[in-house]
């Protein structure tokens, strides 16, 4: 299916963009308004855009079903100052109870249920309960249109971070595994990011990988070594050559065992090197690789 966006509604445009450009990380916006009335809501269109200056930006949309625009908006445009609290896992709930559409004299927190913590630079006060809060200015609200639908992105710049201490390690670094991000996808979908689904991909270092267009024809055609896979045997920064005090036993097996046919020898070491690869094996992968390459 392609979807040429000229030919959809407002409502499916926002379906189908919700669903794809995801996860996205929630900020839960604490904001103030002239007369001082507090307001809580939450906005997943937001990110992180720089770090020097540090600016991150969210956009509290204008209504698809009437085009009015949101307490949060206002209050921005009036008190250019917000708290975004960082949303974890125990949070969620309680956050989307506080993005019902409740009158503006209704202070968020109370229905919700958050404790509300003094800031240190910002009139709005931030959630207690949040383990990350970074105290912003708002520096520009840039408006992307007067229908409904229109994004209002809403520009600031951090000025303080606070961090609950337990999310950190002996050098201060950050655990994400103690964070327990949400974020939202499409419609009611949301994930969780919990130690379960981490992963890490080490960075390709200052010096540049070979690619995967530098792998042996084999290797780059094999029908079992994936994209991942090649794209792990690529990030090596100089073709590998073959290590003579490589010594593997299942190698040896599966060299003695289909030593008659090459085609399923082949096979073998590609699943082989796939094993490896999916426990960051690089080198040993390599190296098998290489020894069935001199073999074959
Ligand atoms: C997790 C989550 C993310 C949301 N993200 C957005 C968003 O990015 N932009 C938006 O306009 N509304 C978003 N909403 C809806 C607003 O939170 C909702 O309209 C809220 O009532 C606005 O409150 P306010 O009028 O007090 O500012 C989101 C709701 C939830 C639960």
């Amino acid at each position: 299916m392609i979807l040429d966006l000229k030919e959809l509604s407002t409502a499916e445009k926002q379906y189908y963009l919700q669903h794809v450009v995801a996860p996205r990380p929630v900020c839960f916006a604490s904001t103030i308004s002239k007369e001082g009335v507090v307001n809580l809501s939450p906005f997943s269109f937001f990110n992180l855009f720089s770090s020097n200056p540090p600016v991150v930006i969210f956009s509290p949309a204008r209504r698809v079903r009437d085009n009015t625009t949101k307490h949060t908006l206002q209050n921005v445009l009036d008190v250019p100052e917000v708290v975004i609290n960082v949303v974890n896992y125990d949070m969620v709930h309680q956050t989307s109870l506080a993005s019902c559409e409740f009158p503006k004299d209704v202070d968020e927190f109370s229905k919700a249920g958050f404790t509300k913590e003094p800031a240190t630079l910002v009139r709005p006060p931030m959630v207690r309960e949040s383990k990350a809060k970074l105290e912003c200015r708002v520096i520009e609200v840039k408006s992307l249109g007067s229908e409904g639908g229109a994004g209002q992105l809403v520009i600031c710049e951090v000025l303080k971070l606070h961090l609950a201490d337990e999310l950190l390690d002996a050098n201060k670094k950050i655990d994400p595994t103690k964070l327990e991000l949400i974020a939202r996808l499409g419609g009611d979908w949301y994930c969780r990011v919990s130690k379960e689904n981490l992963f890490l991909v080490p960075k390709p270092n200052v010096k540049l990988g070979i690619g995967i267009d530098a792998l042996p024809e084999s290797i780059r055609n094999s029908k079992l070594l994936t994209g991942n896979h090649l794209g792990m045997l690529g990030n090596v920064h100089e073709e590998p050559v073959v290590d003579p005090s490589f010594d593997d036993e299942h190698l040896k097996t599966i060299f003695q065992y289909f030593a008659v046919d090459p085609s399923e020898m082949e096979r073998e070491v590609h699943a082989y090197a796939a094993r490896l690869l999916d426990q960051h094996k690089v080198h040993e992968a390599w190296q098998v690789l290489l020894a069935a390459e001199n073999v074959v």
